[in-house]
């Protein structure tokens, strides 16, 4: 759903309880909620399902189950336990969802957690994902907001996916060449996300459904900080560029730039291609780190060797419109 639509809906509602054990619940733009057990531990809850972005079903269950946690990590969670959340056509065969399981519960244990058990639902169209629990320090929680201005802004995992997989449903691209994507999409956020902990972070999110800027969006407000960030800096997947000058552009990166009217600028120099990419609506994307400046040698550190991450831009004293895209 577009972040326009959620919006409506949740208006619509009543306000989230108020109890002095949630330190992240409905009032925040975070993915996962906190609830706080005793002074030493609190419980990261969230979930994700969604229906197949590659043909290969091992890959796409490894995908969406690193998709899932990734939330936990944006929070500074740790992942201890996961359930299955499956919809699935039986006339497919009980093979291929086998298959779409194994990948989930390899990257489950990659995060050194445990599947404990699941639900499915006969569905015409297969859907899966997983509802993970995890475990925070309540004084080492990390939330979208907190960002100060003279912060650096880092990004884990380059941007891509979502015209890659446009690309890949349209047959411009096969499975093959979009490997690095497939790889990028199935990495857990885990180093990542202990190396901005270690780091000092100050904000975190993860790069979802709602694009680079969706999500920087929410890490900034009219009373600041405000961010400008450079498209050049900005790492993308192979072939990237070359499909979004195609038109390989998804649905929800038009929803996104919708969304976000009036609050990004982009100066001149950014071309049309750059700025479609920054709206792309991501799958299993990397995290978006607030940095103090001291924290990014720290963070080059945490990371393990082949592990990527990239400074794309600076937090700045608040300023209208909320995000400034340089070339
Ligand atoms: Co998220
Ligand atoms: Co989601
Ligand atoms: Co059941």
């Amino acid at each position: 759903m577009g972040p326009e639509d959620l919006k409506k809906v949740l208006h619509l509602l009543p306000p989230g309880e108020l109890r002095e054990e949630i330190l992240v619940g409905l009032d925040t733009p975070d993915d996962a909620a906190v609830y706080r057990l005793d002074a030493e531990r609190a419980l990261v809850h969230t979930l994700d399902f969604f229906t197949p972005i590659v043909d290969d079903p091992y890959w796409f269950g490894r995908i969406a189950a690193a998709n899932a946690m990734s939330d936990i990590y944006a929070m500074g969670g740790t992942p201890i336990s996961a359930m299955n959340i499956v919809c699935f056509p039986c006339s497919l065969g009980m093979e291929l969802l086998a298959d779409i399981l194994r990948g989930g519960l390899d990257a489950v244990r990659e995060a050194g957690a445990v599947i404990l058990g699941g639900h499915t639902v006969d569905d015409e169209e297969p859907k899966y994902g997983l509802a993970v629990t995890g475990m925070v320090h309540p004084e080492r929680i990390l939330t979208s907001r907190g960002a100060r201005a003279g912060d650096a802004l880092v990004l884990t995992k380059p941007l891509g996916t979502g015209v890659l997989s446009t690309a890949l449903k349209a047959e411009f691209l096969s499975e093959e060449e979009i490997e690095a994507a497939v790889k990028g999409m199935a990495a857990l956020n885990r180093e990542a996300s202990l190396a901005a902990g270690v780091a000092g972070a100050r904000a975190c999110t993860d790069v979802t459904g709602f694009g680079l800027l969706g999500h920087l969006a929410e890490m900034l407000s009219e009373e600041g900080p405000a961010c400008e960030i450079s498209a050049a800096s900005i790492p993308l997947y192979p072939r990237t560029r070359e499909m979004a000058g195609m038109g390989m552009i998804p649905a929800g990166a038009h929803r996104n730039r919708d969304f976000l009217q009036g609050r990004v600028e982009f100066a001149p120099g950014v071309d049309d291609v750059d700025r479609d990419i920054l709206f792309d609506p991501q799958t299993s994307g990397g995290l978006l780190i607030a940095l103090p400046p001291e924290g990014l040698e720290a963070m080059g550190d945490g990371l393990k060797e082949g592990k990527e991450w990239f400074r794309i831009g600076e937090f700045v004293a608040a300023s209208r419109p909320l995000i400034r895209v340089t070339p």
